[in-house]
């Protein structure tokens, strides 16, 4: 599996056969993001929740790409799709696409549509592509599930908000990995925009202290690969 950070909370997750998935595509308004809507040419689109920083270009990529769009079904059921191939789930379902086996877990925020339009409940996603897992917790608040649910999964690398304010802090993103014992922690959702300013290296250094995983800072457009040998 191989990881890239697009900037704040987009992921390209690209599985260890090839298959693409896009998560929380937030690419032309996004500072952080150096690329076009048009670059991207995902089989699978993840939206965690309406926000417009993370249903950001999704619309538009799913059209252009013919990409099949899954997210909390509450969120997809208010969207114009068109023609767009979706799958509507709910927290607890699990899709399996292409190589893609996808989990939608708990996030404890709000959802709704740039429109104003309710979205339902906000979540994160365990995607695992048979070999490599990686939770993305979309925004949300510490949560107590991610000790008793989430940690069940065997995670290689977790995506943690750690910008504060609209979701949790270092500070809560610490205690999660504590909890969610991954092998690896990236943050993500910080730096975008002035409320959400943090420093990675505190993180990284309270992450290394605290708990047995490794923190590493992706700069947009930087990637991780996992292999795993046959
Ligand atoms: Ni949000
Ligand atoms: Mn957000």
């Amino acid at each position: 599996m191989k990881i890239t950070f697009e900037g704040h909370s987009c992921f390209t997750i690209t599985g260890a056969k090839g298959s693409v998935a896009l998560i929380d595509p937030f690419i032309s308004d996004n500072p952080q993001c150096k690329k076009e809507a048009a670059d991207f040419h995902p089989d699978l689109l993840l939206v965690t929740h309406g926000h417009s920083d993370h249903l950001g270009d999704a619309l538009a990529i799913a059209r252009q790409a013919d990409s099949v769009l899954a997210g909390p079904v509450d969120l997809l059921d208010n969207l114009t799709l068109g023609k767009i191939s979706s799958i509507g789930f709910n927290i607890g379902g699990v899709i399996r696409f292409l190589e893609f086996t996808v989990i939608m877990t708990q996030a404890i925020h709000g959802s709704r549509l740039p429109d104003g339009k309710y979205a339902g409940l906000a979540c994160g996603y365990i995607i695992s592509d048979g070999q490599t897992t990686v939770y993305h917790a979309g925004d949300t608040a510490l949560f107590g599930d991610m000790q008793t649910v989430i940690s069940r999964y065997p995670l290689d690398f977790a995506l943690l908000p750690i910008g504060g304010y609209y979701t949790m802090g270092p500070e809560d993103a610490v205690t999660a990995v504590h909890w969610l014992q991954p092998k690896t922690v990236i943050p993500m959702h910080y730096n975008t925009f002035p409320a959400i300013s943090q420093d990675p290296e505190l993180f990284k250094g309270a992450v290394e202290d605290r708990t047995e995983a490794r923190c590493l800072i992706l700069a947009p457009g930087e990637s991780v690969e996992r292999t795993v040998n046959p």
